[in-house]
């Protein structure tokens, strides 16, 4: 692999192969969060085979994969987590060891406007992939079921404090009840049924390939585009950003070191305001485009806040950081200079997404099994 590739994965661990990683099958991996884990898996572990499962939903796009697509050791499958008889049917098909599953409804927006999509992905398609797993595997300590979660299961912080991993279950949101929920369900199959699992719970992501509908994509797009920034309320409320590398290189870290049943917070100790966030991301917009300071701040405009808006959001990532020696590899600046640069770079991605022309030609490439 070319040292600009492993660069731009950050922080690279010694990782000691497991029997869970020989086949591991990676839910959503055709998504943000998802694609970087792939490519990070793919890139660093060419002993193992990694199956992405993906449905290709709006949020899917395997153009996020085109520079590993032919790797070796990677394949894509299309299906649905809700989907129990074709579940079955890749277990038999596939020896799986482990999981790492990503796959979900993921924005709180669209969980406010229908929950029930949310209902369906994130709590019982959590549900069939775990009741998948039991069917298949006979031997359960060389297997292992890692759930992607958010720190939005622990509600909303006050000026103060930080969510630690012993922080009582708080959901506010449709989407965070929903992933709350998965949470409590994973854990109950390793109390019940002994089924190897571990969980941890992130703050904000921010990076290349992020749908722009999330916040930074969205300001940077309409920031490019001379089109109203949108900002709910006053933009008072925090968030704890971490650029999606190093939350790549954590879930690999916990993938293969975490402790059965136990939980990992993971955050970037880096809280922002909204507002204070787009003023940064305006001036550096500016300056990469050349524009006269202050051009891109006039776009900010406020509207009707988010029903139910968390406060703040803060995260004590002391247990990843002690335990298996993970720390962000990138500061904030750095990371959005990179994030800025690459949808620079990348505009006809951006373009391709917000025409939808990606959904028609990756969907009718691969039938659903
Ligand atoms: P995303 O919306 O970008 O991607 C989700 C992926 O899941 C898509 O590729 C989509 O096609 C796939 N998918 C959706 N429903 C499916 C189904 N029924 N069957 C199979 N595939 C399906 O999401 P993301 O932002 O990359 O988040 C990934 C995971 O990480 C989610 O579980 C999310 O809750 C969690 N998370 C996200 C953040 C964040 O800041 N984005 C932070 C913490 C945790
Ligand atoms: O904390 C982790 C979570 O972060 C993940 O679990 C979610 O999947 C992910 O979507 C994200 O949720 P948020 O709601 O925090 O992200 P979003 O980018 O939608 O919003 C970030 C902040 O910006 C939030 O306070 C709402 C605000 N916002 C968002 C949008 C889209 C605006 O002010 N204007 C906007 O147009």
């Amino acid at each position: 692999r070319n040292p600009s590739v492993r660069m731009e994965l950050g922080n690279e661990y010694q990782i000691k192969k497991q029997t869970h990683m020989k086949t591991i099958l990676i839910t959503g991996g055709a998504g943000f969060i998802g694609s970087h884990v792939i490519r990070r898996m793919v890139t660093f572990h060419p002993e193992t085979r990694v199956l992405n499962l993906d449905q290709l939903t709006y949020a899917g796009n395997l153009e996020n994969l085109k520079d590993i697509e032919n790797a070796p050791n990677y394949q894509f499958i299309r299906g649905d987590i809700c989907n129990t008889a074709f579940l079955e049917r890749l277990f038999q098909d596939y020896e799986i060891d482990g999981v790492i599953h990503l796959a979900a409804e993921s924005h709180v927006d669209r969980s406010i406007a229908d929950p029930m999509a949310f209902i369906n992905t994130n709590i019982v398609g959590t549900v069939n992939l775990l009741n998948a797993c039991r069917g298949a595997w006979k031997d359960l300590s060389t297997k292992l079921f890692y759930h992607i979660s958010t720190d939005e299961v622990y509600g909303s912080l006050g000026k103060d404090g930080l969510f630690t991993e012993e922080t009582a279950y708080d959901p506010r949101s449709p989407y965070s009840a929903s992933k709350a929920s998965s949470d409590h369900l994973v854990r109950a199959y390793y109390h019940t049924y002994g089924m190897p699992v571990v969980i941890s719970n992130c703050s904000n992501n921010y990076g290349p390939n992020q749908f722009p509908e999330k916040l930074i994509p969205l300001a940077i797009h309409n920031i490019l585009n001379m089109k109203p920034i949108p900002i709910y309320g006053k933009g008072e409320n925090i968030r704890d950003w971490l650029y999606v590398e190093d939350h790549a290189s954590a879930i690999e870290l916990i993938f293969s070191r975490g402790v059965h049943g136990r939980t990992y917070n993971i955050g970037g100790l880096n809280e922002w305001t909204n507002i204070d966030l787009i003023r940064l991301l305006c001036r550096i917009m500016d300056e990469k485009l050349e524009r006269v300071p202050g051009t891109s701040e006039k776009l900010i405009t406020f509207v009707k806040d988010r029903a139910g808006h968390d406060l703040r959001y803060a995260i004590d990532s002391t247990r990843i950081e002690e335990e298996l020696n993970w720390k962000p590899s990138l500061t904030f600046e750095q990371g959005l200079a990179r994030t800025v640069e690459w949808y620079l770079q990348n505009i006809a991605w951006m373009e391709n997404v917000t025409s939808g022309a990606y959904q028609s030609y990756y969907r009718t490439q691969y039938e659903e099994r």
